[in-house]
């Protein structure tokens, strides 16, 4: 491994500083508040933080829609707060990774309030402004977030473009000022001494000229823009032009979020000898549990998807490109909530996820509250919620048609404000998170579930994952190994192999609460003696799973 790849060989949590700690009594958590719990994240073992945005933003999508790409939320803090966070990560010889939201800014920021004064505004082309096609949009995408993807101003009697909320236009990256004005604001953070980026979206940063129309989707509404705005026509080449200019002169890291990617995609954007990016966010596995029409259509996971998804992504980039591992972050509801059992085996069915992502390929990402199994939220009333992807999705089926029931389950189990409620420390008031009142409520099992409990048993899932990063430390196998999918065909039991130089690596989990006797005597067989190395069980024996049980054997 190349000493620039140190990312290969590190594990990254992910901060939504918004829900992190209160240090100020705010509500909101702020940067003092994560220096406030540096030592516990060192404690845990962890090497990199990513931040999600910190960025000056009115948050209409809690700073994912920036405002000052320069200057750091109220809310949050201060540069003085941002400088000695930075400071004090190195200190602790970790490295801070932030994120970088460059496919859309703001509609307060700046340019977009100069480019929307005039056709002839040197800002104008910095964004996609359309005239209207027959009296409607220019035309059928729709957003993400809900309706169209245009918003009508009557200022100049055009159309922007916003692929994501209207207050969230979409930067054109054809004009080359603005990717000179976007390299200018990244080395000003580099320049600082950050250690990378996490590049939201930024497979679509690229779109197809002419904006082609989308297909209509039975049920849908508006076209599927997707196809011409995802992985577009100078992605590689933007990508490129990025590292030349900015990123090589950094030893830094970068992994791009990538919805629509496929293994294929990757391992182009992720070839060392392309300079693009260092890994990917793929979406896929994200997706097996929905149906049709979109994720709030629910789908029971089936296991063999799972296992069938993962492991190609473990063989297509081993050796050409890297891989990003995942169950969570501030988009996605809980993983044990949802792959695993967040009531009776809640700590097991934890552990068991955590093992089965961490002795895979690539660089483990852990998202706030996963090291100590923070589970999914059911707020009774909508009013508790305050994502504007749920909110907006609310009133968009409510208009269809549907049931008030019906839309609450899918916002049970896929919603984002389930990542976004604080983070549980002690089992005080809001579970410790601020003594004021939280801008969202604090989920009323922190009580059972939180950071000092955590920190008190020894058999906690925080020590489980602790365990796994100082594994990853000491056995070079689980950074270079290759990955081979054993039992595909079994429904509960995802169970994998790594092989590197004369060393192996045997992986069982289990995805059911039923005991399973291992029938396939060939598997065992193959590694005559071996050692179990992890177990989130007591006397463990691969020979027999118990519910969620994770075992994994060192051949010797
Ligand atoms: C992806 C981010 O992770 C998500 O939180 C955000 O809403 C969209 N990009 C738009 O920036």
């Amino acid at each position: 491994m190349e000493n620039n790849q140190w990312w290969k060989k590190s594990v990254v949590y992910q901060i939504y500083p918004r829900s992190f700690n209160d240090s100020n009594q705010d509500g909101v958590g702020d940067l003092q508040g994560i220096i406030e719990k540096l030592d516990y994240l060192k404690l845990l073992g962890v090497d990199v933080l990513w931040l999600s945005p910190v960025y000056d933003s009115p948050n209409d999508d809690n700073g994912y829609d920036i405002r000052n790409y320069q200057e750091i939320m109220q809310e949050f803090g201060t540069m003085e707060d941002f400088n000695l966070l930075l400071d004090q990560v190195h200190q602790r010889g970790m490295k801070l990774v932030m994120d970088l939201v460059v496919n859309h800014t703001s509609d307060e920021h700046y340019w977009f309030m100069e480019s929307k004064k005039s056709k002839e505004s040197p800002y104008r082309d910095y964004y996609f402004w359309r005239k209207g096609k027959d009296g409607r949009e220019p035309n059928n995408w729709g957003s993400v977030f809900g309706g169209s993807a245009w918003k009508y101003d009557e200022i100049t009697d055009e159309y922007y473009l916003h692929i994501f909320s209207k207050k969230q236009p979409d930067l054109n990256w054809e004009n080359p000022k603005l990717r000179q004005e976007v390299y200018q604001m990244m080395r000003f953070w580099l320049d600082k001494g950050i250690d990378g980026f996490r590049m939201d979206v930024i497979n679509f940063i690229s779109k197809e000229p002419g904006l082609p129309e989308g297909e209509i989707h039975d049920g849908q509404t508006y076209g599927d823009g997707s196809r011409y705005f995802m992985n577009g026509p100078r992605i590689h080449e933007f990508l490129q032009e990025i590292n030349e200019r900015v990123l090589s002169d950094y030893p830094v890291m970068t992994v791009g979020e990538m919805p629509g990617a496929s293994p294929k995609d990757a391992t182009q954007y992720t070839d060392p000898n392309r300079n693009e990016v260092n890994m990917i966010f793929t979406f896929e596995h994200m997706d097996l549990d929905s149906a049709p029409g979109g994720k709030w259509n629910l789908k029971p996971l089936n296991l063999v998807d799972l296992k069938e998804n993962l492991a190609k992504w473990q063989t297509a980039l081993h050796k050409k490109g890297w891989n990003s591992l995942y169950w969570n972050n501030h988009d996605q509801p809980r993983i044990v909530s949802r792959f695993g059992n967040d009531q009776e085996y809640r700590v097991e069915s934890a552990k068991m996820l955590a093992a089965c992502l961490h002795f895979m390929q690539g660089t483990p990402y852990i998202y706030q509250g996963e090291e100590i199994g923070m589970t999914n939220v059911k707020f009774e009333s909508l009013e508790d919620y305050r994502d504007i992807e749920t909110l907006n999705m609310y009133e968009e089926r409510k208009a269809l048609g549907y049931a008030h029931d019906e839309i609450m389950q899918s916002i049970y189990v896929k919603g984002r404000d389930n990542a976004r409620t604080p983070v549980q420390w002690d089992d005080s008031e809001h579970g410790g998170f601020t003594s004021g009142i939280p801008w969202i409520k604090v989920n009323p099992r922190y009580k059972e579930i939180n950071v000092t409990a955590a920190l008190e048993d020894p058999n906690s899932i925080f020590y489980f994952y602790q365990k796994l990063i100082s594994l990853r430390k000491e056995m070079d196998i689980i950074v270079e190994g290759d990955f081979q999918l054993l039992l595909e065909d079994h429904p509960s039991i995802f169970a994998y192999e790594r092989n590197w130089k004369d060393e192996s690596l045997l992986v069982f989990c289990n995805f059911g609460d039923k005991t399973i006797v291992m029938e396939d005597e060939d598997l065992l067989n193959r590694f005559p003696e071996y050692e179990i190395i992890l177990a989130n069980y007591d006397e463990a024996d691969p020979k027999e799973l118990r519910s969620y049980e994770a075992i994994v054997l060192k051949g010797k």
